[in-house]
C-alpha cells in the first residue's frame, strides 16, 4: 500500500531533510585520509542529534550504528569500524534521519583527496543516473520511467545497475511502498502520483552487477571487487514537478 503525503506533511520531511543534507556535508567535509568510518559515525550521529532528529537506522532491525559507511568495492549497509580513509578512496555515506516522526533518507559517495579518473567517472555516472530519475519522476509518470531513466545513463557510461537492492517508498517508515528499481523489468509499476514520497537510489558498480553480503549480516559488497557508488534523495511527487527534499541548502554546516 503507497502512503501519500499531505502538503503539510510532506513540509515534515523536508524539515526532516534538512537535517540529512547538512549531515551528509558534515561527512564531506570531515572525510580526509586517517578518518576512521567509526569516528566519522560518532560526528554524524552527535550532529543529527543535536539537531532534534535521530539516526532511523540505529536498531533499525538491530543495525548497529548510526550511519551506513561503505568504503570503495562496499556498496550499502557498512558498519562503520576500524578502517580509515586513504587518499584515492570512494566512500558511501547512507543517512537516514527521523524529525518529528518523519523520515527522509538519502546517500552520497566522496572521494578521499585525489581519486581515479575512473572512479571520478562512476561517481559522476551515478549521480547524473540519480538526476535523471529524479527529473522522470513526474505526475503521471510510472516508477519504471523512472527505473528506465536510471538505468540508461549508468549503462551508456559503461557501468553495472546492481539488481538485487532498489529504492523505496519512505515516510512514516523507513521503508514503504513503492520499490523503485535502478531497472527496467515489464512490470512498469504503479503511476506517480501527488503526495508520493520516494528514495531514488541507483546503486552501481564498475564491474558487474553481482554482490554479496558480508559475514556480518549487513554490509554488501561487488562480487568481483570492482569499485562501488550510490547515491540517493527523497523525493516527493507533486503537481509542480519532483521535489527533493534532501537537497543542502545553501549553507551547508551550520
Ligand atoms: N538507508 C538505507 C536505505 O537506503 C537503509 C539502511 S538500513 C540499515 O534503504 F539498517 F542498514 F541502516
Ligand atoms: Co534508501
Amino acid at each position: 500500500m503507497i502512503l501519500r503525503k499531505s502538503a503539510k506533511e510532506i513540509e515534515l520531511m523536508a524539515a526532516a531533510g534538512a537535517v540529512v543534507a547538512s549531515t551528509l556535508a558534515l561527512a564531506h567535509e570531515r572525510l580526509e585520509p586517517g578518518i576512521t568510518m567509526v569516528e566519522l559515525d560518532r560526528i554524524l550521529e552527535e550532529h543529527i542529534v543535536s539537531h532534534g532528529a535521530k539516526p532511523t537506522s540505529k536498531g533499525y532491525k538491530g543495525y548497529p550504528a548510526a550511519t551506513c559507511i561503505s568504503p570503495n568495492e562496499m556498496i550499502v549497509h557498512g558498519i562503520p569500524g576500524p578502517y580509515a580513509a586513504q587518499e584515492g578512496d570512494v566512500i558511501s555515506v547512507d543517512v537516514g534521519v527521523t524529525k518529528d516522526g518523519w523520515i527522509t533518507d538519502s546517500c552520497a559517495t566522496f572521494g578521499v583527496g585525489e581519486i581515479s579518473t575512473e572512479a571520478q567517472a562512476l561517481l559522476d555516472a551515478c549521480q547524473a543516473a540519480l538526476d535523471a530519475g529524479i527529473e522522470a519522476a513526474q505526475l503521471g509518470a510510472v516508477i519504471g520511467d523512472i527505473s528506465e531513466a536510471v538505468q540508461t545513463v549508468v549503462e551508456g557510461a559503461g557501468f553495472s545497475v546492481v539488481r538485487t537492492l532498489v529504492g523505496h517508498g519512505v515516510g512514516k517508515h523507513y521503508h514503504e511502498d513503492p520499490q523503485v528499481p535502478n531497472f527496467v523489468t515489464s512490470y512498469r509499476g504503479p503511476e506517480l502520483r501527488e503526495g508520493m514520497t520516494i528514495a531514488i537510489e541507483p546503486m552501481i558498480t564498475a564491474g558487474g552487477p553481482d554482490v554479496y553480503i558480508h559475514d556480518d549480516g549487513w554490509s554488501i559488497s561487488s562480487e568481483d571487487g570492482s569499485l562501488t557508488a550510490h547515491f540517493e534523495h527523497t523525493v516527493a511527487i507533486t503537481a509542480d514537478g519532483p521535489r527533493v527534499l534532501t537537497r543542502p541548502a545553501r549553507v551547508l554546516v551550520p
